[in-house]
């Protein structure tokens, strides 16, 4: 199903729903679940029945100390994803003390120093991006340097980066969405003070009560082999998948006790977007926000969902002591409008038929196992054990985190839109790997004013090499406005971030510190992390000057 009619077929349903009173209405609301569909999500999460994969000594994502590493090999693999059925997939292995480690979870503290040789086994180019760390060029690994199959690349880099849980995906050009999609992607943990006091202060252990979540959307054939099928018009949609993975686990549960937990969730998913939220007995339950992708919020913030976009970070606490003993509290993803070309009428899908695509060809019911963009479903059941004694409490404060300010001079404007040719543009630009689009001086604070299309899709935006601050957000749609404070800001707009999404219609105004440690010139890229939008070129070279 195309998402254009998804997005018609959520419509008729909420319009049936309110009708008929239906129990699992796909309403498009502003805010989120209502008790019915907050119960349906929980329904389904009861028959959640696998384990959730938890970061362990060795193995798939095995955690490994950073300064242990000496060498990736990009390598086909095999994993079991789906239960008893062997999944071909594409892994980052490494070996250290005896042990193997498939898409290691990497630790390291601030201020070290990471060596690692990069060796492909692929029969394709790839090269390794360290996703947010503000990297010189060469090892960023931004696509400009590859390495081609059979050959290795070395990255020697120190970690300047603030404490948080990165990621590390590939970044050729022409092969990322398939690369990432099939396997390739885990997590870099950087640690400073600020981390391990909060870790101290709420007895906080990774891999117990600390727990990466990647979230991810895939579709398998009846074997359990990937599948990447993906037609011209998915492309300029993206690309998503029917079945809902955590940890690459289906449907999947976690025993916990009433205590606080920790969840550090990355969207791994190549361009679907959720709105997350803990839902017991119907209800939302509330939880705290204390970071994004660039580290710890200054204080937590209070919330109750979030919109999570690829390739963003959110960490979160939340205090089991506040859920009911003897009933499982449920991570969902929320209904939402996904708005893919919104307001598009006919011209932003180039040669599409608009008139074929009515809401009555559309099944009645979701798909057995298939789950649409915005469409409320269970991610992961948690099961509560036993009341430990816990007498500790979120911290008022995080991390000493500058407020964000704006950058004097009139905003660097960056333009969102379609070229009415199947194509997503930055200022009407598509990608040339040959040629810098946009010059910054090095040292230099800007500000970015990003305004995306009406007639357009939402855009992750992702920078290489810089953290930045987002300011203000003007024109958002309900569903976002109804979620925000002050300037229009989302609690996950008071952080660092190297990914901000912008809905269609909205502009949001951010500011950049082009300071870094790097003489020379450094050629960097900016790009939608919409990774199909990014492979369609959707994505520019931007240069820092010395
Ligand atoms: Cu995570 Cu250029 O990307
Ligand atoms: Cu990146
Ligand atoms: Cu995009």
């Amino acid at each position: 199903m195309n998402p254009i009619s998804r997005r018609k077929f959520l419509k008729s349903l909420t319009a049936l729903g309110a009708a008929a009173g239906a129990p699992f209405a796909f309403a498009v609301r502003h805010g989120g679940a209502t008790a019915a569909e907050a119960a349906a999500i929980e329904k389904e999460a009861a028959a959640f029945a696998n384990p959730l994969r938890l970061p362990g000594a060795s193995g798939l994502y095995g955690v490994m100390r950073a300064s242990d590493l000496r060498e990736l090999r990009v390598l086909r693999t095999e994993v079991e994803i789906l239960p008893g059925k062997r999944t071909p997939y594409l892994a980052y292995a490494a070996e250290a003390g005896g042990k193997r480690f498939l898409n290691p979870a990497l630790l390291a503290k601030r201020g070290e120093e990471i060596r690692v040789r990069m060796v492909n086994r692929l029969q394709e180019p790839t090269i390794i991006h360290w996703h947010g760390l503000g990297n010189d060029a060469r090892n960023d690994g931004n696509g400009l340097y590859l390495a081609e199959p059979g050959k290795a690349y070395e990255y020697a880099f120190k970690l300047q980066d603030r404490a948080s849980m990165y990621f590390y995906h590939p970044h050729p050009h022409g092969y990322i969405p398939g690369q990432v999609y099939h396997g390739l992607a885990s997590l870099l943990f950087v640690e400073d003070e600020e981390e391990a006091a909060l870790r101290r202060s709420l007895d906080l252990a990774l891999g117990e009560t600390e727990i990466p979540l990647v979230l991810q959307d895939r579709n398998f054939d009846a074997q359990g082999r990937l599948e990447y099928k993906i037609s011209r018009e998915e492309m300029f949609q993206g690309f998503v998948g029917g079945r809902l993975l955590v940890n690459l686990a289906d449907r999947p549960f976690l025993s916990a006790t009433r205590r606080i937990y920790r969840f550090r969730i990355l969207n791994g998913s190549n361009a679907r977007t959720y709105q997350l939220a803990f839902l017991q007995g119907g209800r939302k339950l509330g939880h705290y926000l204390v970071g994004t992708d660039g580290g710890l919020l200054a204080a937590p913030q209070r919330v109750e969902q979030a919109f999570i976009s690829p390739a963003q970070r959110l960490d979160l606490l939340l205090d089991l002591r506040e859920a009911n003993e003897g009933r499982p509290v449920t991570l969902a993803t929320l209904a939402f409008d996904p708005m893919h070309a919104e307001g598009a009428g006919g011209d932003s899908m180039a040669g599409m038929d608009h008139g074929k695509m009515g809401a009555q060809q559309m099944p009645a019911a979701p798909m057995q196992g298939m789950t649409m963009e915005g469409e409320p479903r269970a991610l992961l059941r948690i099961d509560l054990k036993s009341s430990p004694a816990y007498p500790r409490k979120v911290p008022a404060t995080l991390s000493m985190l500058p407020a964000a300010k704006a950058p004097s001079g009139t905003p660097r404007r960056i333009k969102l839109a379609h070229d009415g040719k199947g194509k997503w543009t930055i200022n009407g630009q598509t990608y040339d790997a040959g040629k810098n689009a946009l010059t910054v001086q090095r040292g230099a604070s800007e500000s970015w004013l990003i305004e995306n299309d009406r007639a357009s899709m939402p855009h992750p935006m992702h920078i290489h090499g810089f953290q930045f601050r987002v300011l203000e957000r003007n024109g958002s749609p309900a569903q976002v406005r109804t979620l925000a404070g002050a300037r229009g800001l989302l609690p996950q707009d008071l952080g660092f971030t190297d990914t901000v999404n912008v809905w269609p219609g909205e502009s949001v105004r951010v500011a950049f510190d082009f300071s870094h440690l790097y003489s020379g010139d450094q050629d960097y890229v900016f790009h939608c992390h919409n990774l199909e939008h990014a492979e369609l070129g959707m994505m520019i070279r931007y240069r820092v000057k010395t």
